[in-house]
């Protein structure tokens, strides 16, 4: 597997494309920062998170340099009329940004949302921003294997071809706890749940003469490790919040797997890590993890820069052909972490993913 950087041929410095009345505001900022940066400090010294707090701060400010170099969504000239995308998790953050961009683009987009009501709400923003987006709901709750099967019986009547699924849903800040169906739920929504989604979809996406599936992973999967016992609540231990960071290192695992299972049916799989982006990622954390998501957000990517490396995996034409591969956020192919680049891991994963949502039992 040959894996030498590969540079989107539209690679220019990020243009700050803020109207120009909120331009003004932006030359203030600095000085805000500072003071939270003081304020993070003395509010941190000798706390118990002190040291990931302190390794959070230290990655934030490294991210800040990437954030000058993203792909140019404006020179990428795809125009998806008469194709249908499917994105999770659409009604807010990364996701309803995509769906916006992938509608303005001609699109038949159907949001998948746990919620009716957010979901109604980002489907009328979205139809307010552009006035011709096709866009529909689609309920369907990640973590719970049966409104899945559910959602993707009603797609694949609906839509005989899929030409693009991004699975973006994920939650994070959970404690472990078990669904009705016996999963982890954490484990469930970021990674089953895609798992389930993406393989009873495989008919719609392959009659599409080609289709996409981007998933949308993280980079703190590298404080991940892959334990097929942890999709039911067993396994090895996890320290706080790294079962977000497995269930994230689960998905890219599926890399190749996926990828070689569909090589020849004109469907690709890639999947992206973000960077840091503030989003609504940290709402069920506690109030000062919140705070503190809050008081750098100067220092991270707003929803649609985090936005532009899933849209770069979508749309880019120089993309057509590439499976299997995982882009860091500056949109460069990049080796994923080790244990997810082992082929005999991924295909154990994969049969115990099968076992535990019956894939093998029925349609
Ligand atoms: N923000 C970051 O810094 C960052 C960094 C690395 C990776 N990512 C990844 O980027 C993706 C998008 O996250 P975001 O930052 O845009 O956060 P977000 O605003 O919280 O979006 C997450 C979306 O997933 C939905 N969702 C959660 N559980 C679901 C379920 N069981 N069924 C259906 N939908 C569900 C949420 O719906 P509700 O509104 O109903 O909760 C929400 O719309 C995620 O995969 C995340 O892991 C984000
Ligand atoms: C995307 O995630 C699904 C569910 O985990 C998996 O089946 C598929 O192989 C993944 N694809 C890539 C490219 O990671
Ligand atoms: C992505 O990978 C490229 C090539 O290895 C590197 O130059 C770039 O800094 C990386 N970006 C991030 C955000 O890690
Ligand atoms: C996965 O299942 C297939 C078919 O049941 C089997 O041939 C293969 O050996 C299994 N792989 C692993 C790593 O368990």
């Amino acid at each position: 597997m040959s894996l030498a950087p590969y540079q989107p041929h539209c690679y220019f410095p990020l243009s700050f494309d803020y109207p120009s009345s909120q331009c003004s505001t932006l030359s203030g900022r600095p000085a805000v920062s500072a003071m939270s940066l003081w304020y993070l400090f003395s509010a941190l010294v000798g706390g118990p998170g002190s040291v990931l707090i302190s390794v959070l701060l230290l990655i934030l400010s490294v991210r800040l340099w990437h954030k000058s170099r993203l792909w140019d969504l404006q020179c990428c000239s795809t125009d998806l009329t008469g194709k249908v995308a499917v994105v999770t998790g659409a009604n807010s953050g990364i996701g309803k940004v995509v769906s916006q961009e992938l509608a303005r683009r001609g699109a038949r987009v159907i949001l998948a949302c746990r919620s009716r009501e957010r979901g109604q709400q980002a489907l009328a923003e979205i139809q307010a921003a552009s006035k011709d987006a096709c866009i529909l709901l689609g309920e369907v709750d990640l973590s719970s294997m049966a409104s899945i099967r559910t959602f993707a019986r009603w797609l694949l009547q609906e839509y005989p071809e899929i030409h693009l699924l991004v699975n973006n849903a994920a939650v994070c800040g959970f404690p472990k706890t078990l669904t009705p169906e016996g999963l982890e739920f954490t484990f469930a929504t970021n990674y089953v749940g895609p798992f389930l989604l993406t393989n009873l979809l495989q008919g719609s996406l392959q009659r599409a003469e080609s289709a996409r599936v981007v998933n949308v992973t993280s980079f703190m999967q590298d404080c991940g490790y892959i334990d097929e016992e942890h999709l039911t609540g067993a396994g090895g231990p996890l320290t706080f919040n790294q079962n977000y960071y497995c269930s994230k290192l689960l998905l890219t695992s599926f890399t190749g797997e996926l990828a070689r299972r569909l090589q020849g049916t004109g469907v690709t799989v890639n999947c992206v890590e973000p960077g840091i982006v503030y989003t609504g990622i940290m709402k069920h954390f506690s109030w000062l993890y919140r705070f503190l998501f809050k008081l750098s957000s100067f220092f991270l990517k707003d929803p649609k820069q985090g936005a532009i490396p899933v849209l770069y995996l979508s749309l880019a034409k120089e993309l057509n052909g590439v499976s299997g591969k995982y882009f860091n956020s500056s949109c460069v192919i990049t080796l994923p972490p080790k244990a997810a680049q082992d082929p005999v891991v991924a295909q154990s994963l994969w049969n115990a993913s099968v076992r535990l949502t019956n894939l093998d039992k029925t349609d």
